[in-house]
């Protein structure tokens, strides 16, 4: 029986390293929002693992809300033209507002999502993602809480999925060759 271990090539940030990771961002929200009530927007479906351990590793009050968000266009790669599949449920205009999301690869989805929030007008806008690959530079969002800077692989877990597999893994990682087959 092959298992979901044998489709991976190596682990690139480990349970442990998201763990001590989100700890240390969510100190730095605690800090920078002390005072101000605080709305965390995840973009479903990858910001779900993110999203569940930065809110409890926060000791304070936050409500949380969910967008889902599709590109047009087919293939691994992000269009920048999005589609709202699920929008937010209340109004944000004056709050601050803390977008959660997994990964920022091209940065299009981010981009575009920001412009679309920003519209609504919240009192404060920033965004917290766990990984950021070198071709998010290219776009010009400012991220205000990053996990970590990752190389250009395709990476998997954590929320992370390939054709809808693999978000459930624990860790950040890559895919055997042969998975693309
Ligand atoms: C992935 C990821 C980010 C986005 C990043 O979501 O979770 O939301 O792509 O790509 P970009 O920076 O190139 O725009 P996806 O659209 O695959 O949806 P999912 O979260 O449901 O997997
Ligand atoms: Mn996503
Ligand atoms: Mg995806």
């Amino acid at each position: 029986q092959a298992t979901v271990a044998d489709d991976l090539e190596k682990i690139l940030v480990t349970k442990e390293q998201i763990d001590e990771r989100l700890a240390g961002m969510a100190a730095r929200i605690s800090a920078d929002y002390e005072g101000r009530d605080l709305l965390l927007v995840g973009v479903l479906k990858g910001a779900v693992m993110v999203m569940a351990d930065l809110v409890r590793a926060l000791d304070r009050h936050v409500e949380m809300d969910w967008m889902a968000v599709s590109s047009y266009g087919s293939g691994t790669k992000s269009s920048g033209v999005v589609r709202i599949l699920k929008d937010l449920d209340k109004d944000i205009s004056g709050l601050h507002v803390l977008v959660v999301e997994d990964i920022i690869d091209s940065g299009l989805t981010l981009s575009w999502l920001l412009a679309n929030l920003r519209s609504r007008g919240p009192a404060s806008i920033e965004v917290a993602a766990l990984l950021r690959k070198p071709d998010a530079a290219k776009v010009d969002v400012d991220v205000r809480y990053v996990g970590f800077e990752i190389p250009d692989e395709f990476v998997v877990g954590y929320g992370l999925d390939y054709a809808e597999r693999y978000r459930n893994l624990p860790f950040v990682g890559t895919l055997a060759p042969h998975v693309y087959r």
